[in-house]
């Protein structure tokens, strides 16, 4: 791929934001969705192919692989019927579905969620958490290695592709420094590219998390949010919104209901799953919707019962107050005299 100088500005120059301040930077849990600038040739992570032989490449391919098929943990760390290529997709490689390359160059990096500094492993560990509703691996586990060993490969093999270092392999780190991610000091690009990348603004790569999107013109509504899901997403992810499963293999993810992501996720939230949905659905971009109806059928699809939140303490309305009380969401809310989070279904079905 060409070097394309607009890119390039942005990763060197950055937002300005030195990698110290970056943690003040990402304070809200939330990560702000990113304006999407035109003709700018988002980065290309390395071939998959191109994993190498050997003990490293085994980590890297092991990453891949939980990553497309995250049900081989199903029971064990898994408490529901996704995958995480699901929402991260092209595992894990499309810009504004939250592609890894742009999220290890992150961490570590200052969470709200649990009020301290999260190195890459343990992002990772929210995820299993709430958008798998599961009980999260450790962070030193093989799997967590093996997620960010693959996360950072498509890092760091598109950086060496980018100026044209294709044969370059992508350099191997310990275990211990591959739970870090990228904006951790101890940090290095390879010799030839430590000159031409200058690693300023890590948690601002385009491409990151999801592309902004216009608010609404009119507050979301349920009923025409409704009328959007069965006209354009519930003949694949069904009219319960239950996905669909064959021959025991989850093909199409569940969107509500005890298999999907539980309401602690970042998905349960209107505005993420509205940019999320403006950009990759209906999947194939048949049709593409008008952020009145992005808006409308997110929070459709989010006003319906899924896992409880496994924060969970005393009551809906606590819990809401506690973790709730600034998202945009519907968990505590009154909805036809019936409380949201009332009818969870429960948190998770692993020990
Ligand atoms: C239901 C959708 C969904 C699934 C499934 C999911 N995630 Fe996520 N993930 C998200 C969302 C949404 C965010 C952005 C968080 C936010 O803004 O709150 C995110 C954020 C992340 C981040 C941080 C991204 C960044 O740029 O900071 C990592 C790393 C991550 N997820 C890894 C995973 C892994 C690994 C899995 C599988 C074990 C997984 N996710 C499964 C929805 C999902
Ligand atoms: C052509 C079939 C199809 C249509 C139509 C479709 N989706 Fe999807 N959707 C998928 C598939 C398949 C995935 C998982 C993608 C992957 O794994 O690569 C997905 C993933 C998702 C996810 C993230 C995973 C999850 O379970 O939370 C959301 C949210 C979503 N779709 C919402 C919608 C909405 C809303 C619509 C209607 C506007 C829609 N989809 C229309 C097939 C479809």
């Amino acid at each position: 791929m060409p070097i394309n100088n607009a890119w390039l500005f942005l990763l060197l120059a950055g937002s300005g934001v030195a990698s110290a301040e970056s943690y003040m930077a990402d304070m809200q849990d939330e990560i702000p969705a990113q304006q999407k600038a035109a003709n700018l040739g988002y980065f290309q992570s390395r071939d998959l192919s191109k994993i190498p032989e050997g003990e490293f490449g085994d980590k890297v391919r092991k990453g891949y692989e939980l990553f497309v098929n995250t049900q081989q943990l199903k029971g064990k760390y898994v408490g529901n019927q996704l995958n995480c290529t699901n929402c991260h997709l092209d595992a894990g490689s499309k810009a504004y579905a939250a592609p890894m390359w742009a999220a290890y160059l992150a961490y570590p990096s200052f969470r709200k969620k649990n009020n301290r500094v999260s190195n890459f492993a343990e992002r990772i560990q929210g995820c299993f958490n709430f958008s798998m509703n599961g009980k999260a691996p450790a962070a030193d586990s093989p799997e967590l290695v093996a997620i960010s060993a693959y996360s950072y490969w498509l890092l760091m093999g598109g950086l060496l592709d980018m100026f044209g270092m294709h044969d370059k392999a992508v350099p191997e780190m310990s275990d211990a420094a591959l739970q870090q991610g990228g904006n951790a000091d101890s940090f290095k690009l390879p010799g030839p590219l430590s000159d031409k990348v200058k690693l300023d603004g890590r948690g601002h790569m385009p491409g990151r998390a999801f592309a902004a999107l216009e608010k609404p013109a009119h507050a979301p509504s349920l009923e025409r949010g409704a009328k959007v899901y069965g006209e354009h997403c519930a003949l694949c992810h069904g009219a319960e919104g239950q996905g669909t499963v064959m021959a025991d293999v989850p093909v199409i993810p569940a969107l509500w209901g005890p298999q999907s992501y539980n309401w602690g996720a970042g998905m349960h939230r209107v505005n993420t799953a509205a940019t999320f949905i403006f950009e990759n659905m209906p999947l194939g971009k048949a049709v593409q919707l008008n952020p009145q109806q992005a808006w409308d059928v997110a929070a459709y699809m989010n006003s319906r019962e899924r896992p409880q939140d496994p924060r969970f303490i005393d009551d809906v309305a606590t819990t809401a107050k506690q973790f709730h009380a600034d998202d945009d969401g519907y968990y505590g809310k009154e909805l036809d005299g019936n409380v949201i989070g009332s009818q969870a279904f429960p948190a998770t079905t692993v020990e």
